[in-house]
């Protein structure tokens, strides 16, 4: 049975429903799996032409023991999670007109409207099975940048056995992403919004990880994560990166390079591990913003901090990419201790700068790009005039990757992750069309509906965000489990 261990090498392996449970491992590192499958060429021909839900069933099947969760379970528990996506084909590939050989793989039907649905849609519907199965209960907390949190959210939404607590930085996401979160009527759903976070969704993180290393706090309210430090996130997002590359490939080998816009390598980490599982991916474009924590890591080899920018692709104004460790582990043959030192290293010191060999094993295959806010603009601008098509800034800052870094990749096809949908950043797109020539694109029902909701909040400040969240953690934990 394949067992989970911690990517810092401390405690013992575990197995898949613990590792899930848990979210981090006991001594604080990341979760990954013992090794990774080695897929070979003829398995990938005859997955080729897969469904979306069925090849997820593949590939999950490779990470999760049928003792532990038997064929027929994961096949409802996929067909649940997808069920809300708008689109049969779950996450379609759009070719672009205005580029040769450019295609956007949309990764926004799901009912938040972002890429987090794709990874949390099955993630948040396993968590619950497991828990139901052993009539147990948890409360899972996430930090959020204005997309995890609507998803992790709307999936907890009404089940019975989690609270879910969701952390958000006032006035840095916008107001429909809050609304996605404060319009949720469950009373299980808890969102948090925080004010004064001066380098934004990190300093939740700092947060959730000071109470997850509270030892009785955890245990007493069962704490878990579905953040991306959740193998179960970087797992169920390896599948896109397959689905893609089938989708616009007629061969398998065909040279495919996919831009992908990141902050915190949780999206990358799983594309990375795909490759190295055995997809031909050729070229990873790692798109940052101006917060280019990924450009300096990939370009320079320096894994450092440097105060937080404001962007128009807000949701990757993100200074800390902390599943880069968990790529990291699989390029320096699987040494747990080195990665704890580097780890601690950066936690002491704010950087660490990687040596030849080490920047040489990680970064091949990669290209690095950190986009300016008037280039995103511009790309969205340029492309919905050339083909009516409505990019989201963080799509677009994927694009504008792909269009500077083209020269170097030589032949193959690009595939753009767009990760959300354009009407979850309306400012943005107004900025580029005026308010009163707003392409109907930029607007969707479920955005328009909630202006109309009211909101059920519980605001913080950041400076007593520890001991105000762990109050209302315990007495809602409390409360629910008086006697009737
Ligand atoms: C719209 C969008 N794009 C991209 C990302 C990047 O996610 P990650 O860096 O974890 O891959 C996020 C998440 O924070 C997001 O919300």
């Amino acid at each position: 049975m394949l067992k989970f261990i911690s990517n810092k090498g401390g405690g013992t392996p575990v197995n898949f429903e613990t590792a899930i449970l848990d979210g981090f491992a006991s001594d604080g590192g990341l979760y990954v799996p013992e090794h990774l499958p080695n897929i070979s060429n003829e398995q990938l021909k005859a997955w080729k032409n897969l469904s979306y839900i069925d090849l997820a069933f593949e590939i999950l099947s490779l990470f999760i023991d049928r003792s532990i969760v038997s064929e027929m379970e994961l096949k409802k528990l996929l067909k649940d999670a997808y069920a809300s996506f708008e689109k049969e084909e779950t996450i379609p590939l759009h070719p672009l007109t205005s580029r040769k050989d450019t295609y956007v793989m949309e990764l926004f039907y799901g009912p938040t409207l972002s890429f987090k649905d794709v990874g949390l849609a099955f993630l948040v519907n396993l968590v619950n099975f497991f828990l139901e199965r052993k009539n147990e209960h948890l409360s899972i907390i996430v930090a959020t940048t204005g997309d995890t949190g609507p998803a992790a959210a709307y999936f907890a939404a009404g089940k019975s056995s989690l609270n879910a607590w969701v952390l958000y930085p006032k006035d840095m996401i916008t107001e429909e992403q809050e609304r996605q979160m404060t319009t949720l009527p469950h009373l299980n759903i808890h969102p948090v919004g925080v004010s004064n976070c001066p380098d934004g969704a990190d300093d939740l993180d700092l947060v959730i990880s000071k109470l997850f290393a509270n030892k009785r706090f955890k245990e007493k309210l069962q704490l878990s994560s579905v953040n991306s430090i959740n193998w179960g996130r970087v797992m169920m997002q390896t599948v896109h990166y397959f689905y893609g590359y089938f989708q616009v490939v007629d061969t398998i080998g065909e040279v495919v390079h996919m831009a992908v816009p990141s902050g915190a390598f949780g999206n990358l980490c799983a594309g990375s591990l795909a490759r190295k599982m055995g997809l031909p991916i050729s070229t990873f474009l790692v798109a940052n913003n101006k917060n280019a924590c990924l450009h300096r890591i990939f370009s320079e080899g320096i894994f450092s901090k440097q105060n937080i920018i404001e962007t128009e692709s807000s949701a990757i104004d993100i200074l800390i990419p902390y599943n880069f460790w968990r790529y990291l582990y699989f390029c320096v043959d699987k040494d747990g201790v080195k990665i704890k030192t580097w780890m601690e290293e950066f936690k002491n010191t704010g950087v660490v700068k990687f040596d030849a060999e080490t920047f040489e094993s990680y970064s091949k295959g990669y290209l690095s790009y950190s986009a300016s806010d008037d280039q995103t603009l511009a790309v969205i601008k340029e492309i919905y005039d050339a083909e009516e098509y409505l990019l989201d800034p963080h799509g677009a800052v994927a694009l504008v990757a792909a269009d500077n870094l083209r020269d170097q990749l030589g032949d193959g096809k690009i595939i753009c992750l767009a990760t959300a949908h354009p009407s979850k950043f309306p400012e943005s797109i107004q900025r580029v069309f005026g308010t009163d020539k707003l392409p109907a694109a930029a607007k969707h029902h479920s955005i328009e509906k909630a202006k109309h909701l009211c909101e059920k909040v519980h605001l913080c400040d950041h400076s007593h965000l520890e001991e105000a969240l762990m109050n209302a953690m315990e007495s809602n934990w409390d409360l629910n489990r008086l006697p009737l």
